[in-house]
């Protein structure tokens, strides 16, 4: 799908929409319509019982004394409440909806569908931001799909003035908008395509966007003293891979980095401690942290963000198998550190163990942030609403829980701590990957993983609940949702990047 901005001209042939406010108000800029239009509008809105809500629609087909076949009267809601994210959902909505109604063009009316706060060219640029952002489709494996239940739009143009303005808002989110689907994208892909190694060619990729990229395979690893992450993947017939993604945006190359760490497990069977059969095709998707932070390097060097991030992902498959690790399995970790492994399906915590590691180790980032689809226990407790936050830094908490209103991406902080923290001392070495009942079994994860950052300023996020969603929702189609991208580049926007440009 095009999008476009350019000054305002007379409606085209697709559709033409318009702002209307909550309860039926059509916005003050409307007043620029012909006293004609505004007389059709105001005789359809009288005859409906569209109220103008956020992101509500309400078409008027073939009118009278207009070019375009159809107006679309659009729902902004209070106007009050019309900022960034109110606007991006505003916009995948209207697009979601010009889609079901099978239109291929349309124009929004940006100069009539706003009264001017937030500016029109911020308004315009956030309803496309929202619209593109709603757009992505994974259909590469859909070789017989019926044209009608093709997505129908081909161009969304907006209408307004300072089309310039807008267009310049619009860059950068454009390029986050192809981190956030490279993300999905990577994510969607059934496992027999997306293994170790052809993620670690995925992160490679990125090459082309400035970003240094690093590969290291299991010599490199073994060499590293790697066991916790190589002990998961030996069950495989797919090699680990661990990728060091380095984007240097500052204006010192060497200043310290923010780090981001992620789970790449491409397939999660459990392993020897096998997961039942029903349902475990989702574990496809055990690898969406990692995505998040390929997605996120890709936004932070597509916009070319002025900081240093670095992105680190631990690339493994969980399988069982004759070389598979046991229950009762002792590995050594990177930091030199002996784990009873008591199960094998509490996986994604032994490769964050290496990869955390390895990150402080190797770079001294500023603070570091881990994203994993780690514990069913963190969908139990906040569903598909909230990702679990677990911080050892108050300030780098709030910040994120910030950055997660902003864009939507929801965190919620739990608890660490001693009391928890000693739940993982083994009898027979000196961590256990998991306690010995189910209590607490999100907190349990995120201690284990602390005991493997070196006291950096950390955040976890625990996103087993987040990563996939069955339902649309506004600016995110159902099936993979990229979360993290969007609300760790906010984070960075906001927080670690230099002024200037
Ligand atoms: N990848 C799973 C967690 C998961 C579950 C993600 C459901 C998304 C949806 C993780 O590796 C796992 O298996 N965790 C175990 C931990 C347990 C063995 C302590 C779990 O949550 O049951
Ligand atoms: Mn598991
Ligand atoms: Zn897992």
């Amino acid at each position: 799908m095009k999008i476009a901005f350019a000054k305002p001209a007379a409606p085209n042939t697709g559709s033409y929409v318009v702002g209307v406010h909550e309860d039926r108000k059509l916005t003050a800029a409307a007043a620029a319509l012909d006293k004609r239009t505004r007389g059709m509008l105001a005789a359809a809105l009288a005859a409906s019982r569209f109220r103008g809500r956020k992101g509500e629609t309400l078409d008027i087909l073939s009118p009278r004394g207009v070019s375009a076949r159809r107006v679309v009267l659009l729902g902004l809601g209070k106007p009050a409440d019309l900022g960034s994210l109110r606007l991006q959902r505003i916009g995948g909505a209207l697009l979601a909806h010009l889609n079901r109604v099978g239109e291929s063009t349309a124009t929004v009316a940006v100069d009539v569908l706003s009264d001017g706060t937030p500016a029109l060219p911020v308004v315009a640029a956030n309803l496309a931001y929202g619209a593109r952002l709603r757009a992505y489709r994974f259909d590469r494996y859909r070789t017989s799909e019926k044209p009608d239940h093709k997505p129908s739009l081909r161009s969304l143009s907006f209408a307004l003035e300072d089309a310039n303005g807008a267009r310049k808002l619009f860059a950068p989110l454009a390029r986050i908008a192809e981190g956030v689907d490279l993300a999905r994208d990577v994510v969607s892909e059934p496992p027999n395509v997306v293994y170790p190694e052809s993620f670690a060619e995925r992160c490679k990729a990125l090459e082309g966007l400035g970003v240094e990229v690093e590969v290291l395979d299991e010599k490199q690893m073994a060499k590293l003293g790697m066991g916790a992450l190589l002990g998961v993947a030996q069950g495989s017939a797919r090699p680990p891979r661990m990728v060091v993604m380095q984007w240097r945006g500052a204006a010192d190359p060497k200043a310290a980095p923010l780090a981001f760490c992620g789970k790449g497990v491409t397939f999660d069977t459990g392993g020897i401690s096998l997961k039942p059969a029903p349902g475990m095709e989702d574990m496809k998707w055990d690898m969406a942290g990692a995505g998040a932070v390929l997605g996120l390097m890709a936004a932070l060097a597509g916009r070319k963000a002025r900081v240093n991030a670095v992105g680190v992902v631990g690339l493994v498959e969980n399988m069982p198998d004759g070389n598979a690790q046991r229950p009762g399995d002792i590995v050594k970790a990177m930091s030199g550190r002996t784990i009873e492994v008591l199960n094998t399906d509490a996986e994604g915590r032994l490769v964050l163990a290496d990869v955390c590691w390895y990150t402080q180790d190797r770079f001294k980032p500023r603070a570091m942030v881990d994203l994993a689809t780690l514990t069913g226990a963190i969908i139990i407790a906040l569903g598909h609403e909230f990702a679990g936050l677990f911080a050892n830094d108050d300030e780098l908490a709030a910040r994120l829980e910030a950055a997660g209103r902003a864009t939507g991406e929801k965190l919620w902080r739990m608890p660490l701590g001693d009391v928890f923290d000693r739940m993982i001392d083994s009898d027979a070495a000196d961590v256990k990957n998991i306690a010995s009942d189910r209590g607490a079994g999100s907190t349990i994860g995120a201690v284990f993983i602390q005991r493997f950052v070196n006291g950096v300023p950390w955040a976890h996020l625990d996103i087993a609940g987040m990563a996939w969603s069955k339902k649309d929702h506004a600016i995110t189609p159902k099936g993979a949702t990229a979360y993290g991208v969007r609300l760790l580049e906010r984070l960075v926007a906001r927080h670690y990047e230099e002024a200037g440009g």
